[in-house]
């Protein structure tokens, strides 16, 4: 597992430390870039290879992380991504949270809803993440940043 450390002192804040600092086992990539994102989909995949996940699992995955990955740049003004490996029983899972200090999501029913969008995108992000993954959370903080979780389990 790559577990480079890089700095994201620029990214803390109340709201992403919660996320940063919570776990001792995990990993955090920064979240700048297309370079960045390239980066985070090919941990992605390589965590859901090491957790056995199909190749159609793969890839939902990966999806779900490219597309939380480019709001975060492109919303929340930059952040972190924090990968972390989960064990519940026999199951295994990766919980990916995308944490940033932006000015959070005003309207997280809205934000969900397919087709809406306040940049020009498809507005199809969130809600197809949503129903990519088995856990799904959003935790804004207007005016202070994003933070949104997901999960998925390998049985
Ligand atoms: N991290 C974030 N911070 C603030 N607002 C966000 C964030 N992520 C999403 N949003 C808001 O939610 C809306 C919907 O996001 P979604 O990803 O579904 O669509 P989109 O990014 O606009 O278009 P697409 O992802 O289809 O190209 C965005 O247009 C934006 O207003
Ligand atoms: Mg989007």
């Amino acid at each position: 597992m790559n577990t480079a450390t890089v700095d994201v002192s620029r990214y803390r804040s109340p709201l992403v430390n919660s996320y940063v600092d919570r776990a001792d086992l995990h990993q955090v990539l920064p979240l700048e870039t297309d370079e960045h994102v390239v980066a985070v989909r090919k941990a992605v995949r390589e965590h859901a290879i090491d957790m056995k996940l199909s190749l159609v699992d793969q890839t939902k995955l990966v999806t779900a992380a490219s597309e939380l990955a480019r709001n975060t740049i492109k919303y929340g003004g930059g952040g972190v991504v924090v990968l972390e490996r989960l064990r519940d029983g026999l199951r295994k899972g990766l919980r990916l949270v995308f944490a940033d200090t932006g000015p959070g999501i005003e309207d997280i029913e809205l934000a969900l809803r397919d087709g809406y969008t306040s940049g020009g995108g498809l507005g199809l992000g969130l809600g197809g993440t949503k129903r990519l993954v088995d856990e799904f959370n959003i935790d804004s903080r207007p005016g202070e940043g994003a933070a949104v979780a997901i999960i998925k389990w390998k049985i």
